[in-house]
């Protein structure tokens, strides 16, 4: 009997469940057997699958998280990891490979498909919403709600001690959540990797507001913003296995900074991993089924090395390279907009 396999890898996002059901029905329907891989490409590597039966995908719609486990595990990174991972996908005797990620997890797909290693259809995801050729990754308008609804929390709070907040969201390189949940919770300052931070004016920003006799405000900013650009703020130094830093620290710089100019009492929020956490929301969910029943569609057509991807309203199938080439960022169109309501 065919058999798909499907794995989850990178950081996790609300929408992973939803597309692992809705790989598990249609490929079920279409007579095919479907066998999951724990924690990405390392679940490939040591060959931990588990079998996803119409039972083992019961209820997980709503859920959060990924029932498969996720991990950073990059099979390049090592030679011998990456023999693994070429016996274990012959072993498994897969048809097919649905990986399920964001740049890393499809940039590793991307390598093994033009190594001649697997058959891989990828699909879309990340909270930071930075994967070109799709308009929407899934986990996105989870993310950005869940960032609007801190942001009007930090309002109240705000408002009341007549301070300045500053609430650091995720996104990498790419301003996404800090943009929009800045937009829809009325930030009056959004900072994003996409332009270097001027400190001068954002406090110029901040005074002319208290100036017309507000006592608060609210600035955004994105972990990955910068005050000269190429230098991230980092926790620590050391690098994953696809290079990447940890980021955070800049809300934290930041604030101190806009106290010392400003001289107004100035906090700061870490939003952090909450905003990868909670239940999808029914766009994630709906995006995340739709990318599930096309991603087995795209097998059964045998259209290997392409990614499902939203565009308008329709569900399309691009290269997968298109994705991981080069990031989406916002466009400076966007933020202009953003900047109406600045100050
Ligand atoms: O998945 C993307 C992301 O949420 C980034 O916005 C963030 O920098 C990173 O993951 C955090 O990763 P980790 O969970 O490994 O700390």
């Amino acid at each position: 009997m065919a058999k798909i396999g499907i794995l989850t890898g990178g950081g996790d996002c609300p929408g992973l469940n939803p597309v692992i059901r809705a790989v598990v029905r249609k490929g079920l329907n279409q007579g095919y057997t479907i066998v999951g891989i724990k924690n990405g490409w390392k679940g490939l590597i040591e060959n931990d699958i588990m079998d996803l039966n119409i039972e083992a995908v019961s209820g997980i719609l709503p859920k959060g998280g990924t029932i498969l486990g996720t991990s950073r595990t990059n099979p390049y990174k090592k030679p011998e990891d990456l023999v693994k991972a070429k016996d274990n996908f012959k072993k498994l005797e897969l048809d097919a490979l649905i990986a399920v990620g964001g740049e890393d997890t499809l940039g590793v797909a991307s390598k093994l498909i033009k190594d001649g290693i697997a058959n891989i259809v990828g699909v879309p995801k990340t909270i930071d919403n930075d994967l070109s050729a799709t308009d929407y990754t899934f986990g996105f308008d989870t993310a950005l709600n869940t960032a609007m609804e801190c942001i009007d929390k930090l309002h109240t709070t705000a408002e009341s001690h007549h301070r300045i907040i500053v609430a650091e969201v995720m996104g990498r390189h790419a301003g996404w959540i800090a943009i929009e949940s800045g937009i829809a919770g009325g930030a009056d300052v959004i900072l994003i990797p996409e332009i270097p931070i001027d400190l001068k004016e954002v406090c110029e920003v901040i005074k002319k507001r208290h100036s017309r006799g507000k006592t608060f405000s609210i600035v955004v900013v994105a972990e990955g913003a910068q005050f000269k650009e190429g230098t991230f703020v980092t926790k620590e130094q050391e690098l994953d296995a696809f290079g990447h830093v940890k980021l955070g620290g800049i809300g934290d710089m930041l604030a101190k900074e806009i106290e010392k100019i400003t001289g107004y009492e100035t906090r700061v929020s870490v939003l952090g991993h909450i905003q990868r956490g909670g239940s999808p929301t029914a766009f994630d969910r709906v995006l995340g089924t739709r990318f599930g029943v096309k991603a087995v569609e795209l097998v059964i057509e045998k259209k290997f090395g392409k990614m499902v991807a939203l565009s308008g309203d329709k569900i399309i199938a691009v290269p997968i390279e298109e994705a991981v080439g080069t990031l989406k960022t916002v466009d400076a169109e966007l933020y202009e907009i953003a900047k109406v309501f600045f100050g």
